[in-house]
């Protein structure tokens, strides 16, 4: 159902794919995940490694599987799903079971976790993380995102795979 490729063959621009598509941020196991949306990220290179960069406040219940395991996925969905991204990115897994209000069917990918419904699946090994805080921004702006004090946590991960649906 899904084929690997390399990511230099991604279809699309990822500022689209994240920023203006959204994306589905998945740790955890088959057994016990948790998912949410997320539209800040980037895609690239560090330490000579092909990254994602994702951004997670302490707060979210996806913060406690992103700190467990060493596995994570960025999954990524046509426009018909923006509804249930919707979902996700407004409950907590903590309060609702995700699965059962927006239908999305977990699956395997790699050594991680993503959904039958995803067209592009990343998987990535967390290989550092690092909080952010106020010291470095240069704008009221910036600072304006942290009125509560709760600075995300940037995670690093190692490009592992990447699936495509066939
Ligand atoms: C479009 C969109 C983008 C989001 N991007 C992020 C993000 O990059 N980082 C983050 O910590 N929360 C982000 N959120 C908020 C979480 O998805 C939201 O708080 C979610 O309910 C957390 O679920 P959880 O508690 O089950 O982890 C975003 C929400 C939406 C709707």
């Amino acid at each position: 159902m899904f084929k690997e490729i390399n990511i230099r063959d991604l279809k699309k621009s990822p500022v689209q794919m994240i920023s203006d598509e959204w994306a589905l941020l998945t740790a955890g196991s088959e057994q016990s995940f948790n998912t949410m949306t997320v539209s800040w990220g980037a895609l690239g290179e560090l330490w000579g490694k092909d990254v994602v960069i994702c951004f997670v406040r302490p707060q979210r219940y996806t913060y406690e599987f992103m700190e467990k395991g060493d596995t994570f996925t960025l999954s990524f969905f046509d426009g018909e799903y923006k509804k249930e991204l919707g979902i996700c990115g407004s409950k907590s897994g903590r309060d609702c079971d995700k699965m059962k209000e927006t239908g999305f069917v977990p699956v395997k990918a790699g050594n991680g976790v993503s959904f039958e419904q995803a067209h592009t699946v990343i998987v990535c090994k967390k290989i550092a993380y690092q909080d952010m805080s106020e010291d470095g921004f240069l704008s009221q702006d910036i600072k304006n995102n942290y009125s509560n004090g709760d600075y995300h946590r940037t995670y690093v991960g190692e490009i592992q795979k990447v699936l495509v649906k066939e």
